[in-house]
């Protein structure tokens, strides 16, 4: 008797099985490793403007507690009395946020889709001269920040890990009372400890910043070897300034030049 051979082998790759839905043009190109990049480099660079712009307004500190309080009460009513108090930059705050959630997921999938176009590790040693110490870093440098941003947020911003924080105080020749952020940032660095976190995590923050700097070039397929001694020269000197700002704060407030 005849037999019937039955195959059991699924479609080729890559056959029309089903016609595919058409997605938004946007969902289909962040569905490519190319799209995942763009996201990558658009989100980094909006939060390299934040970063920067915010270690310039903490510079404040060193015009004393009165410039720096005001300075922060500036940002909590920007555009008042046009936008209600505050509103303004929750609507930044909201930015900041998303820009945050898709810079982590544009990292976790271009990760997930790494391991899948090769799910065996290289078995012979990587020649990793190309690939910098700061690219290698990459991933554990954001999740160190990203641990030191979960504990800024509840030192300085919501005051679980400091008591001072959140404090009202009126400055001479001010009718108004506003927030003491000076106070609370001089408490916070007073912890030894606490300082000693800051400036190892800002460090940390530059390697990240410096890599990521340089990539956004990459990204955005402007990487002509003519211009690598200026990309070179921008990812260095933006990182540079961000940690140098940013470790002279607790180390001022350690050595009593603040406080
Ligand atoms: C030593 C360096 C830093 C100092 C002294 C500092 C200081 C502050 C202060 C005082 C606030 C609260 C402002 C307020 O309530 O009005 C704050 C909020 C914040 N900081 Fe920093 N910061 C530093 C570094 C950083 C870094 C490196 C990042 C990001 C990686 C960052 C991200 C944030 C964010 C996201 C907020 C919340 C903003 C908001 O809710 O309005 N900070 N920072």
């Amino acid at each position: 008797m005849a037999q019937v051979v039955t195959s059991h082998r699924g479609p080729v790759t890559g056959t029309a099985t089903h016609k595919r839905k058409k997605r938004p043009f946007l969902l289909d190109l962040y569905s490519t490793a190319v799209g995942k990049k763009y996201v990558m480099g658009i989100t980094g660079v909006a939060m390299m403007g934040f970063v920067l712009f915010h270690m310039i307004g903490n510079l404040k500190m060193y015009a004393g507690a009165a410039g720096l309080d005001h300075y922060a009460h500036f940002l909590q009513t920007l555009l008042y009395p046009l936008a209600p108090k505050g509103w303004v930059l929750w609507i930044l705050r909201g930015g900041l946020i998303s820009m945050l959630f898709l810079h982590l997921h544009a990292a976790w999938s271009l990760t997930r889709l790494n391991r899948h176009a090769r799910p065996m590790k290289y078995q012979s040693k990587r020649d990793y001269q190309i690939a910098n110490f700061a690219s290698r870093t990459m991933r554990w440098t954001g999740i160190i920040v990203l641990a030191f941003l979960v504990w800024h947020l509840l030192d300085l911003t919501f005051g679980v890990v400091n008591s001072e924080t959140g404090k009202m105080i009126t400055h001479p020749g001010d009718e108004e009372s506003v927030k003491a952020v000076y106070a609370s940032i001089v408490y916070s660095f007073q912890r030894t400890p606490v300082a000693f976190f800051y400036v190892v995590a800002n460090i940390l923050l530059g390697i990240h910043l410096f890599h990521g700097a340089w990539s956004i070039f990459q990204s955005f397929g402007l990487n002509n070897p003519r211009f690598n001694s200026w990309t070179r020269a921008f990812a260095t000197g933006f990182a540079s300034i961000v940690v140098i700002g940013n470790v002279s704060f607790p180390i001022a407030v350690m050595a009593g030049i603040v406080g």
